[in-house]
């Protein structure tokens, strides 16, 4: 059987005979790109991830319990200063790198471009995702005289324009060669058939794989060994769209440390308890983020003997992982949950087809996820109004407006 024909079969067992008329009305060039994607598509794993959508969700004898966490605010100074001490002493030796996960599609805010280069309308002049980021970087450059190694996890879909975009803006003045790009993995969409949308380019439809994709992501473009070469102990890893993100605390950090864990996150508590957010517990023993979905209403609301919520530390995504963490999760397969959304593509006729409600499946694995993989994670409380300014929706809750907000007060409190 000639290339072309395994393919053809590949196509024609995994129900994808769509593709395979496409072949037929491209030109070689195209052609090639298809085939190169259909090889590259694991088709056993994306089949069983659409079967997974038609089954009742499992519900599980799960063992909830609350989780242990530590508030910044009931620190002693004593506490505080020798967290801050084990801290300063990693990132002062170059131990310490960040990653920021920019590869989202960002669909909520609607912003054309990626996430990044969203300009939140502050101080009257605006700054843009990534020169908020680069300028909290650069202030800790400066506090503990380094550079931190920053490492920017883009998708495929949009990694020239965020590399064209840092370099147009000189990367907001941090040093160049200590910010690194790379490509997160990616999964085709499905529709409610199982079969793979074709996209604008005449190419089979894909969307990153989620954040938990970061782990994987790190390991197959080198820049897990690149971490390694540089000696780096510690990673934080957090997103793009938290306008009052601390990506070097040194307080969580020194922990972290302290508490010989291999996993850290800060968290802050729940507005209310039915706040749609997921929080911090532990399953069956180990650590976990439980959807609000997922949390029984009475749980939610349960309360402890200081009056505080037993399930209240929201997820917020701020976390660090020991560089031995990062291996070995990037070893190991995390779960796919699937979405449904609207997503655009092209009909048997060649026509594109712009959906007005959800009509295919996106597979995402989350970064919390990993957290089961250990038996303890350190969690440290902080505060909404300095550490969560979240840029997610176009209006309302955790919109730009919001942000804004939040981002002058913070500065405004640190005159
Ligand atoms: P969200 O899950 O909130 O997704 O990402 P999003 O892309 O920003 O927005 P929606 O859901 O499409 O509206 C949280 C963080 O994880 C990153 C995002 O860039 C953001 O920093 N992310 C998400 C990735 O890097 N890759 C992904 O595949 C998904």
């Amino acid at each position: 059987m000639d290339k072309n024909e395994e393919v053809i079969q590949l196509l024609k067992t995994y129900n994808q005979e769509h593709i395979i008329n496409l072949l037929d009305r491209l030109d070689e060039k195209e052609k090639e790109a298809v085939i190169e994607q259909v090889n590259k598509i694991d088709f056993h794993q994306i089949m069983e991830l659409y079967q997974n959508t038609k089954k009742e969700i499992e519900i599980k004898e799960n063992k909830i319990e609350s989780i242990k966490y530590l508030d910044k605010e009931k620190l002693t100074k004593n506490e505080i200063d020798e967290f801050n001490r084990l801290g300063e002493e990693i990132i002062v030796s170059g131990m310490y790198a960040v990653v920021t996960m920019a590869g989202g599609q960002g669909t909520r805010l609607g912003h054309t471009g990626p996430k990044g280069t969203f300009k939140l309308d502050v101080y009257g002049k605006g700054k843009y995702l990534f020169e908020i980021l680069a300028e909290n970087l650069k202030e800790a450059n400066k506090k503990y005289n380094t550079i931190i190694p920053w490492y920017i996890m883009t998708s495929k879909e949009n990694n020239d324009e965020t590399q064209e975009f840092l370099e147009k803006n000189n990367y907001f003045g941090y040093d160049k060669d200590s910010v690194m790009l790379f490509e997160q993995g990616e999964l085709p969409l499905l529709d409610t058939e199982g079969k793979m949308l074709i996209g604008k380019d005449l190419k089979i439809k894909e969307a990153s794989d989620g954040n938990g994709g970061v782990f994987s992501s790190l390991r197959l473009t080198g820049m897990l060994a690149d971490m390694k070469e540089r000696g780096i102990k510690w990673v934080f890893i957090g997103g793009v769209d938290n306008a009052i993100l601390k990506m070097a605390d040194v307080t969580l950090l020194g922990m972290a440390i302290n508490e010989h864990v291999q996993i850290a996150s800060k968290s802050v508590v729940k507005a209310n308890p039915q706040e749609r957010v997921g929080v911090f517990c532990k399953m069956n023993g180990h650590p976990k983020v439980i959807e609000y979905s997922e949390l029984p209403e009475k749980m939610a609301e349960e309360v402890d003997n200081n009056g505080e919520l037993k399930y209240g530390e929201s997820h917020i995504m701020c976390n660090l992982f020991t560089i031995d963490a990062i291996e070995k999760i990037s070893k190991e397969p995390l779960i796919y949950h699937s979405a449904f959304k609207k997503n655009s593509y092209i009909d048997e006729d060649g026509k594109e087809v712009i959906p007005n409600e959800p009509n295919s499946y996106k597979f995402e694995a989350f970064i919390f996820d990993s957290f089961e993989l250990f038996d303890d994670i350190a969690i440290l409380r902080g505060k909404r109004e300095d550490d969560f300014a979240p840029v997610k929706n176009k209006e309302g809750v955790d919109s730009p407006k919001t942000a804004k907000e939040l981002y002058e007060k913070f500065w405004e409190r640190q005159k």
